[in-house]
C-alpha cells in the first residue's frame, strides 16, 4: 500500500511538470490530472496527522498527498493557483485562519452528513465551508510558587491594575491573540474590549516576545506571574519525558478563566474542501474519516488538543485538564471580529 508522505518538494516538481506538458485526462483541466488522490494543503505539522492519512489510504485506496506550509502562505498559494489548484483540502489551526481563507474564497459549501452530525454547530461554518477537527482553549497559566493572584477569575480581570507587571503574552500579530480579543469583542463589545487591551498592556511584565512556549518558560522562571497560552503547549512540559521540560512543567499551573460565567475561550483546528478541488468527493471522505471516534482520539492527542466530536475523552497529559466550561460562542464569530481586534491591538499599543 502506498503511504501518505510529505510531498512538499516532490509534489511541487510534479505539478510543474504537469503544467508544462499540459498533461491530464478525463475531466481534468490542462494543468492537472485527476488522480483519485486527495491533496491536502496543511498548516498543521504533526506526524500523527500523517499516520491518520496512511490509515485512510489503507482503508480506501485513496492516496493522500500532503503539502505543509504556514496557513497564510497556503491561502496565498491556493489563491494564486486558482482554478488550476490541485488542493482538495485546506487544513489549519485557529478558526481565524479558516476565516481568512473563506474571505479569499478558498472553500466550497458542503452538506455532508458526517460533518453535520458529528461536529456541534458551534464548531463549523454555517454553510459547511469548514469544519472543526479538534479544540484548544486559550487559558491563563500562573507561577506555582507565586500562586494565582487573589481575585483573578476572568480574562476581563487581566486588565485590572491589581495585576500590574505580572503578564507575559506573545505579540498581537499572532492569530491566537486576535481570536481571543475577537471573543472579548463579541461578549463585551468593542469599547470594553479596547479598554481591556489597554489594561493588559499596562500589566505586561515584559514586551511581548516569542511564542506560547516562551511565555510558559518565562512564567516557570518567575519572570512573570501570569501567562496567556494555548492549552496544548502546557502538555509539552507537563507530559514530557524530558526531565528538563518536566521540571518546567512543575513550576506552573493552568487556570481556566470565566468558569462562573461564559466559559473559557475555545478555538479549533479545522479543514474545508476547496472551491476548485479536483477530488472533492475524496476530500469529504477524508474529513469524515477524521471525525470518526478513533481518528478523533489520534488527531487530537497528536497535538494534545481536545476532540471536537462530543463524548470522546481526550488522551495524554491534557486529559487532566479536560473538565472545564467552554465558551459557547460559535467560533465563526471570532473571524467576524478579527479586523476589529487588529485595530484595537494597534491603538492599545500591544506590539
Ligand atoms: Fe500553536
Amino acid at each position: 500500500m502506498i503511504s501518505a508522505r510529505k510531498w512538499t518538494a516532490v509534489f511541487l516538481m510534479l505539478l510543474g511538470a504537469a503544467a508544462c506538458s499540459g498533461g491530464g485526462e478525463g475531466k481534468s483541466s490542462a494543468s492537472r490530472t485527476i488522480t483519485g488522490d486527495v491533496n491536502v494543503y496543511s498548516g498543521r505539522h504533526y506526524d500523527s496527522d500523517i499516520v491518520l492519512f496512511d490509515q485512510f489510504t489503507e482503508e480506501t485506496g485513496i492516496r493522500v498527498n500532503l503539502i505543509e506550509a504556514g496557513g497564510d502562505a497556503l491561502i496565498e498559494r491556493i489563491t494564486q493557483e486558482a482554478e488550476a489548484s490541485p488542493a482538495d483540502i485546506f487544513m489549519t489551526a485557529d478558526v481565524g485562519i479558516l476565516w481568512r481563507a473563506d474571505q479569499r474564497d478558498v472553500f466550497r459549501a458542503t452538506d455532508n452528513e458526517a460533518f453535520n452530525q458529528r461536529v456541534p454547530a458551534q464548531y463549523r461554518h454555517p454553510e459547511g465551508k469548514w469544519v472543526g477537527l479538534s479544540k484548544r482553549a486559550r487559558i491563563i497559566i500562573y507561577n506555582k510558587e507565586m500562586g494565582l493572584p487573589e481575585g483573578l477569575e476572568t480574562y476581563e480581570d487581566l486588565a485590572d491594575p491589581a495585576y500590574r507587571g505580572m503578564i507575559c503574552v506573545r505579540s498581537s500579530s499572532n492569530i491566537y491573540n486576535q481570536s481571543l480579543l475577537a471573543s472579548i469583542i463579541a461578549h463585551d463589545g468593542a469599547e470594553a474590549a479596547e479598554r481591556w487591551a489597554e489594561g493588559v498592556v499596562a500589566n505586561f511584565a515584559r514586551k511581548p516576545q516569542g511564542n506560547d512556549t516562551s511565555q510558559i518558560e518565562a512564567v516557570a522562571a518567575g519572570i512573570c506571574r501570569l501567562g496567556i497560552v494555548n492549552s496544548y503547549y502546557t502538555a509539552r512540559y507537563k507530559g514530557s519525558k524530558d526531565s528538563k521540560a518536566a521540571a518546567i512543567g512543575e513550576m506552573f499551573e493552568l487556570f481556566f478563566p470565566n468558569q462562573n460565567d461564559r466559559g473559557a475561550h475555545v478555538n479549533i483546528s479545522g479543514a474545508g474542501v476547496t472551491k476548485h478541488a479536483p477530488n472533492a468527493e475524496n476530500a469529504e471522505k477524508l474529513i469524515a474519516f477524521l471525525l470518526r471516534d478513533e481518528s478523533q482520539r489520534a488527531f487530537a492527542s497528536g497535538n494534545n488538543e481536545y476532540p471536537v466530536v462530543p463524548g470522546i475523552a481526550p488522551e495524554g497529559p491534557i486529559a487532566a485538564y479536560a473538565d472545564f466550561k467552554a465558551d459557547e460562542l460559535p467560533v465563526s464569530a471570532l473571524g467576524e471580529h478579527q479586523a476589529e481586534a487588529v485595530g484595537i491591538f494597534d491603538r492599545a499599543g500591544w506590539p
